[in-house]
């Protein structure tokens, strides 16, 4: 039988730069995953293992527990200092799940979705499933928003999609910036996405969140998950908010592909959210020191050169060898050492490489003294490194 797939995947087999699943490691230092190294808070385990017990093991409301929706609702009213209501909150299978409902509920074929790039390569993947055009915008040599050309690009576009804190850039995006995409884009039928999946870890900048900005109120949809915040990549459970009549078209597509979400989990995740902060921040403490042993010991690296990371728990660095970043990953990666090369993320990505600090700081000095041996191997001027 000959088998063909839908014109969509086909469009996105053709486009993606998404690996198809994780790399066996063997012997080599693993940076290169969005995986925090971190247990479960326990908390969060007990209130799982409860909740099956209680019975959670049946559908649940197919629209997301009503509590899990309200309590994100509250928290949300409290962080925008707008009143948040249940029925702008979707739940979804992990913000990957959120954004794929959105995007299905959103785009038709042939709209424009504006990407500031580098960036998270699941949104231009889900833009080309559905026939969307994507319209990438470099980001600025800071990694910045270029917010002029961002502004020009989403003339009559459907979708501007942010990542904020970034992957794989670290970079917070100023307060100032969001105000002024609100305000650029008044009087549009524009919505723009707001990732802020890494919102718990930044190191010193200020996270503004997009629900929190008043010029974009009317067209913003903020997305979040317990992924990262709580190390809890494998419950799959995110949220989105967003003015209402969209909340209830990304749960009416959420309804449709995924039904009713994991009912256990959203009784664990109203715990999780409940006590928040003091769940995660041990892994902020631990972030923040890997973080500036990062800063320290990377830039050490001969040809090395990067922004240091804001948010998120990334460093996105130019590796300064003549050679494109894929052959620099495949050569560091036989060197021991697994990275991610830039342009996974947008043909800006050019000459990066990610390095990942969801690691211990073992991993991470045994890393970059293999970048820096394997950088040296490549061409660059090896200077002795040892940290
Ligand atoms: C920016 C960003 N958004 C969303 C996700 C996916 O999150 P989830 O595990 O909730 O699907 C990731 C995962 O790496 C991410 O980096």
């Amino acid at each position: 039988m000959n088998f063909s797939c839908s014109t969509g995947l086909d469009r996105v087999r053709r486009t993606s730069k998404r690996p198809a699943g994780t790399v066996p490691s063997g012997d080599a230092v693993d940076l290169s995953m969005g995986e925090p190294d971190f247990s479960a808070p326990v908390a969060v385990v007990d209130a799982m293992r409860s909740a099956v017990q209680d019975g959670y093991s049946h559908y649940g409301d197919l629209n997301g527990d009503p509590e899990l929706r309200k309590e994100i609702a509250r928290q949300s009213t409290l962080r925008s200092n707008q009143k948040v209501v249940p029925a702008q909150v979707s739940i979804g299978h992990g913000a990957t799940g959120v954004l794929a409902s959105l995007v299905l509920a959103l785009v038709s074929p042939g709209d424009r979705v504006v990407i500031p790039e580098p960036t998270y390569s699941l949104y231009s993947d889900l833009v080309e499933m559905v026939g969307g055009q994507v319209i990438w915008v470099p980001l600025q040599s800071d990694l910045q928003l270029d917010v002029p050309a961002i502004l020009s690009a989403a003339r009559g576009a459907k979708l501007l999609i942010l990542c904020n804190p970034g992957n794989p850039t670290g970079a917070v995006f100023p307060q100032e910036d969001l105000r002024a995409i609100g305000k650029g884009l008044q009087g549009s039928e524009t919505v723009v996405v707001s990732d802020e999946a890494y919102s718990a870890f930044t190191y010193g900048a200020d996270l503004t969140s997009a629900i929190s900005v008043p010029e974009l109120t009317e067209r913003v949809v903020v997305v979040d998950t317990l992924s990262k915040s709580f190390a809890l990549t494998g419950f799959r459970l995110g949220w989105s908010i967003a003015p209402p009549a969209i909340a209830a078209a990304i749960s009416q597509v959420s309804r449709m592909i995924a039904g009713a979400p994991n009912a256990a989990v959203q009784r664990a995740a109203i715990v999780a959210l409940r006590q928040g902060h003091s769940l995660y921040s041990n892994m902020q403490d631990e972030y923040s020191r890997r973080r500036e042993f990062v800063v320290t010991h990377l830039s050490k690296v001969q040809g090395v050169s990067f922004e240091a990371p804001q948010g998120a728990f990334y460093a996105f660095f130019k590796h300064g060898v003549g050679a494109t970043s894929d052959e620099v990953r495949l050569h560091l990666a036989n060197a021991g050492v697994l990275l991610r090369s830039g342009s996974e993320y947008g043909a800006s990505g050019e000459g990066y490489l990610r390095m990942s600090f969801a690691a211990s700081l073992g991993e991470i000095a045994k890393g970059i003294d293999r970048i820096a041996l394997g950088l040296g191997q490549m061409g660059v001027d090896d200077r002795p490194h040892s940290i």
